[in-house]
């Protein structure tokens, strides 16, 4: 099903810098980018008056005092005063935050599922986002919500904007556009975006329906991670995410704002577009990235080192080295490690992995864990290989192979994930995952030598 783009008016700045009209590249640059020519001031943030009676206004995405901070100057027809009013608390039901912990839900388990499939209800953004598993606590800024989205019906004079965290957008199935106050991304499976909390969007569907997975960061912001070793090259090269050029759109309609607060939904009635910004500079801002662009760096000798070398994006929490949230990929590569079992070993782990499958086979679990499925190994559980991935690793030739097809993420945080209702109850889990490792041999008889 296609639907009209819909831009609706929105006027958007010409060009971006290269090959990708609309998007200027790098990650956490000091963008500036106007859709009107001189709508942006210079020299100054602040100016007595500003240009084309423009109001300005600070988004603050950090403390003003972090060490780099994040925060971008917004020139607006209208301050973001005038886009809320009071506020009427409204159900999400199905859109949780942590901390929710339920006592008839068990989340001590190794857990996997189907595709969810799509409703015949038409579902927006909003009303189609469906929470997997909650992590650590939305009040104190730490943890995670893990959704999927199913998404038929465009926002129609309706915006979002979340106080709670961050959205990072794994699209598997149709394409969505997200008009946002800083810009437009257009978004398709095989590549990611990220909004920041305090962003003001609509999400627009391009083809539908659309399915995906959300991870929502409670956190700090997710960042490319330290190179060390590796140096400056490879993984997920800054030039190749994408931030939209200033875009806006002045037009009085009623609207409604629906905003995520600590774990509530308020609506609030405006008479206009919030998505008001001419012109912004700064460095808190939304962008996307096109997974193709990641680079993986892994075995070519032997072993396998751990799947952290495949981070794409990471969230620090407090605690040095130990993410809030690990975004990780397992895309194509080439397997040409020397007498070692290639696949990922069996594990234990006291980070929580919440997995899906984008498209393509992953090669530890060849069968069950299927294109828009998920899986989740939760603090110290164990997982591995099932027997099928374990025998023909063991016994095949070690010759150089490409896994090809293949595109699988984590979500890996330092805190348990708890399963919500739906996940547990209503959501397509294979109630036999956890048979997969059940016809794995005992091979030890006491003798040396290899079995
Ligand atoms: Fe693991």
């Amino acid at each position: 099903m296609h639907h009209d783009p819909a831009p609706r008016g929105m006027i958007r700045a010409l060009g971006g810098n290269g090959p990708h009209e609309g998007y200027m590249p790098g990650f956490g640059n000091d963008f500036e980018t106007e859709a009107l020519p001189g709508a942006l001031p210079q020299g100054q943030n602040s100016p007595q008056k500003c240009a084309y009676g423009l109001y300005a206004e600070q988004l603050s995405g950090s403390a003003f005092t972090k060490p780099h901070p994040e925060r971008t100057w917004c020139y607006r027809i209208r301050p973001s005063v005038k886009h809320t009013t009071r506020f009427t608390r409204i159900d999400v039901p199905l859109w949780k935050s942590a901390p929710h912990v339920l006592p008839e839900v068990t989340s001590l388990g190794q857990y996997r599922w189907d595709p969810v499939p799509h409703a015949d209800e038409p579902l927006t953004w909003i009303t189609g986002m469906r929470t997997v598993t909650t992590a650590g606590d939305v009040n104190t800024q730490a943890g995670m919500a893990a959704h999927i989205y199913l998404v038929t019906e465009s926002m129609r004079d309706e915006y979002f904007y979340s106080a709670d965290g961050e959205l990072l957008v794994v699209p598997q199935e149709g394409r969505l556009r997200f008009c946002t106050e800083l810009g437009i991304i257009d978004l398709e499976p095989k590549e990611i975006a990220v909004l920041p909390r305090g962003l003001v969007y609509r999400v627009e569907v391009l083809e539908g329906p659309a399915r995906g997975f959300v991870c929502e960061n409670y956190g700090v912001p997710f960042a490319p991670p330290a190179r060390g070793p590796i140096g400056a090259n490879c993984l997920a090269n800054p030039r190749d995410f994408k931030t939209p050029v200033a875009a806006f759109e002045d037009r009085d309609a009623p609207s409604r704002v629906v905003l995520k607060w600590c774990g509530q939904f308020h609506e609030t009635p405006i008479g206009h577009s919030p998505l008001d910004v001419v012109a912004w500079h700064g460095n808190y801002a939304p962008y996307k990235y096109d997974l193709r662009t990641y680079s993986p760096v892994g075995a070519i000798l032997f072993d396998h080192p751990d799947p952290s070398i495949f981070t794409v994006l990471t969230a620090p929490s407090g605690l040095e080295g130990t993410a809030n949230i690990d975004f990780v990929l397992f895309r194509e590569r080439w397997m040409v490690a020397e007498h070692s079992f290639r696949p990922p070993w069996y594990h234990k782990n006291v980070m929580s992995e919440l997995m899906g499958n984008i498209y393509g086979i992953y090669d530890a679990k060849p069968k069950g864990f299927v294109p828009g499925g998920m899986s989740l190994h939760n603090c110290m559980l164990p997982h591995g290989p099932d027997r099928n991935a374990f025998e023909g690793a063991s016994n095949g030739e070690l010759k150089p192979e490409k896994l090809e097809e293949t595109m699988s993420f984590m979500f890996e945080t330092r805190f348990p994930q708890h399963l919500t209702e739906w996940a547990a109850k209503s959501a397509p889990m294979q109630d036999d995952y956890i048979d997969c490792w059940d016809s794995l041999e005992k091979k030890f008889d006491g003798t040396p030598g290899v079995k």
